[in-house]
């Protein structure tokens, strides 16, 4: 089977990795700035973790123009439908950190960053549209991840055709 090439496959799960560790520091940011308990650290590593989300997913679209891909298993419409799945990943790990960061810079998370003054951190983001934006874009990429994974699942349990192998570094005897 043709297989997706190895530093493609290191950064697919690593950027599942990332993305499950940005959601839950997310959440917790979101629990901690509603108890009076949000912290400079805790914003520092949410960003950090949701940065490494942006920069794998830049990486892995220069590895897959070098690498090439795996040409897609049928020519069916749920065929057409996974690959256009693929690319609204894609579009969504681009997106997503970017309004991460349009909410740091048009609300006084920015501002208390710099000063490293967690009394500054805002206690609302009303009239900031990037906050309203992220939340909604990290719903959406849950859905859209959730239809990805049902996908691979659907491949895998029902139609048997070890699509997984493609995605995974060692190959199952
Ligand atoms: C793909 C990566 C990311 C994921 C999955 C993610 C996820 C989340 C989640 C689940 C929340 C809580 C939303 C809510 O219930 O209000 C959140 C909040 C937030 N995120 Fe992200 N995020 C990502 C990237 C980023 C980046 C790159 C930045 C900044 C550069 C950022 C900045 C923020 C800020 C400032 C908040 C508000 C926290 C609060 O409510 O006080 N995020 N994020
Ligand atoms: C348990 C979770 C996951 C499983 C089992 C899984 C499995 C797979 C498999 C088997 C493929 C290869 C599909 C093919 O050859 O046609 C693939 C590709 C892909 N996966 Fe996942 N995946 C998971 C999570 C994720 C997540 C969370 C994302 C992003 C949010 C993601 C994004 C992608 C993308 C964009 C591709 C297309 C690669 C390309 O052709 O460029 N995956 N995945």
């Amino acid at each position: 089977m043709e297989k997706y090439s190895k530093r493609i496959i290191i950064v697919h799960w690593l950027t599942l990795a990332m993305l499950v560790a940005a959601w839950f520091l997310g959440d917790s940011l979101d629990d901690a700035r509603h108890g009076d308990g949000a912290t400079i650290a805790g914003y520092m590593v949410h960003i950090l973790v949701g940065g490494a989300v942006l920069l794998l997913t830049l990486l892995r679209i220069v590895f897959r123009r070098a690498d090439g891909a795996p040409p897609p298993l049928g020519d069916t419409l749920l065929d057409k439908v996974a690959t256009g799945v693929h690319h609204l990943l894609y579009l969504l790990l681009i997106v997503l950190p970017l309004s991460g960061l349009m909410q740091v810079l048009t609300s006084d998370v920015g501002k208390a960053l710099m000063a490293g003054d967690a009394s500054l951190l805002p206690k609302k983001f009303t009239g900031v549209p990037a906050h309203a934006v992220h939340e909604i874009l990290v719903n959406v990429l849950i859905v859209v991840g959730t239809l990805h994974v049902l996908g691979a699942f659907k491949h895998q349990f029902v139609t048997k055709d070890n699509i997984m192998a493609r995605m995974l570094l060692r190959d199952k005897k």
